[in-house]
């Protein structure tokens, strides 16, 4: 049914919202990121691990960011103000924002390699590059190529301004109810192509085959901080999102069809990637590597390699906008809600300073490559202050602040809200999420944190 939509734009439908969200959280991190730490890390005995830290961390955060968003139908700066008004948690809103901003600079670089390897795979061109190093060649001879490299981040911007230009239900909306549905396709295609290849179940083996003995607490770790930026979660982007949410709708079971997507992705990914990588007898390799040196070589050897490398960055590509849609909507729902900004103005000024803060992370690969501070290059000092600082900071403050800041009693009332039934048939289930969210999530979080900062390396 549709929903009337006065003042403020809302999702039109429940699915709408879960696609949206789920499309934000399904990015580079399930295609390349998943498939090889699940691989690394002990396969089936690490997913198992990596089940428990979405149960302990993922859900839990997950609801209370969407919670704080539907409750006060703001973006996460007007969130806390509406919620407290102390400068402490408005800062911690604005440190969201700053968050949108630095992820989507760096996130648009590679997005717009996914792009250009679209025109890559058309021209055939994998052909010629058949082993992984020469793949890799292939690669770093694009990279290095100024206009393209910077030619497919500017495209790849202008596409997600139009989505985020377009509003709430006809841009994000409507463009993630298209195409999602188009990326599961194209997954199970290229999963199927994968196990029917000869040799496919050394993939399996090397994704799923239980190894006890590798989790350790680095992999438990490894698993927590994956668990965490795989949801979008510690910067209000599921905040923002849950903020055209109606209260007729229940968050926990939206957030639990939100998490079974992006976690059904992910392996489904894993399937499709290294049954293909170990039928070619390639090795996997970590990161971009495995995308841009790796999968290219493994098309050139596979049977109808052309046609399925096409699909492939396809799908890589509609991951990557999914979620960056969802980092411009952070920042765009500042400026409107806050500055009174018109969405299109916002769009157009944010969309281009974005480009413009992204530029020496798309020159990071060329001429700025020798700029390095504490040996990371531009690039890598922007991904790791703002994935490894800024996003677990951003959950720790946002599970304290729901946990203990909010008022616990003013909490479950908003949770209520189109969640009645749950409250009313399975009142454990929500006295779990509370004993998760107050104790575990934030503890957990923090020893993420702490990891990251490389304060656990001192005390180990
Ligand atoms: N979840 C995205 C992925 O798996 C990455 C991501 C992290 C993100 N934080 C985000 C995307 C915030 C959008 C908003 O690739």
């Amino acid at each position: 049914m549709a929903r009337p939509n006065t003042g403020r734009e809302q999702w039109s439908s429940k699915i709408g919202f879960i696609l949206a969200a789920a499309g934000s959280a399904i990015g580079l991190g399930n295609i390349w990121k998943f498939p090889y730490i699940a691989g690394e890390n002990g396969g089936a005995s690490f997913i198992f691990v990596y089940l428990i830290c979405i149960a302990v961390i993922g859900l839990p955060v997950l609801i209370a960011e969407i919670l704080i968003g539907r409750s006060t139908q703001r973006n996460p700066v007007g969130a806390f103000r509406k919620l407290s008004g102390s400068k402490f948690w408005i800062g911690v809103g604005g440190m969201g924002v700053v968050s949108g901003f630095l992820i989507l600079s760096f996130y648009a670089v590679i997005a717009g390699w996914a792009i250009g390897y679209i025109v890559e795979a058309v021209a055939g061109n994998f052909a010629h590059y058949d082993t992984g190093a020469s793949a890799a060649l292939h690669f770093q001879s694009l990279v290095t190529n100024i206009p393209w490299d910077v030619g497919y981040f500017t495209l790849f911007m202008i596409i997600t301004m139009l989505f985020v230009f377009l509003g709430i239900r006809k841009g994000i909306e409507r463009g993630s109810k298209i195409m999602m549905p188009i990326l599961l396709v194209l997954l199970i295609v290229l999963m199927i192509r994968g196990i029917t290849l000869d040799g496919s179940e050394k993939g399996i083996e090397f994704l799923l085959h239980p190894d006890w003995s590798k989790i350790n607490a680095q992999a438990i770790l490894i698993a927590l901080g994956h668990a965490f930026f795989t949801l979008s979660l510690g910067m209000g982007a599921m905040l923002t999102y849950g903020s055209y949410m109606s209260k007729k709708d229940s968050i926990p079971s939206a957030a639990l069809q939100i998490i079974i997507l992006d976690t059904v992705i992910a392996l489904i990914a894993g399937v499709a990637i290294f049954t293909s990588v170990f039928a070619v007898g390639l090795d996997p390799a970590a990161g971009p590597g495995l995308i841009f040196h790796t999968i290219p070589a493994v098309f050139a050897k596979m049977p109808g390699g052309y046609f399925f490398s096409i699909l492939f960055f396809i799908l890589l590509s509609i991951a990557a906008l999914t979620s960056a849609i969802s980092l411009l909507e952070v920042v765009v729902a500042y400026f409107v809600d806050e500055l009174g900004w018109k969405r299109k103005k916002a769009v157009l000024i944010l969309g281009f300073v974005v480009f413009l803060l992204g530029l020496p992370s798309a020159l990071s690969f060329n001429v700025l490559s020798d700029f390095t501070l504490f040996g990371k290059n531009f690039f890598d000092l922007v991904d790791f202050f703002a994935s490894n600082i800024l996003l677990p900071l951003g959950g720790l403050l946002i599970a304290i602040f729901v946990g203990y800041v909010w008022g616990f009693s003013k909490v479950l009332a908003s949770l209520r809200e189109g969640a009645e039934n749950l409250f009313d048939d399975y009142p454990y289930i929500i006295s779990t999420w509370k004993f998760f969210l107050k104790y575990l999530s934030p503890v957990l979080i923090f020893i993420v944190l702490l990891r990251s900062l490389g304060i656990l390396d001192l005390i180990f």
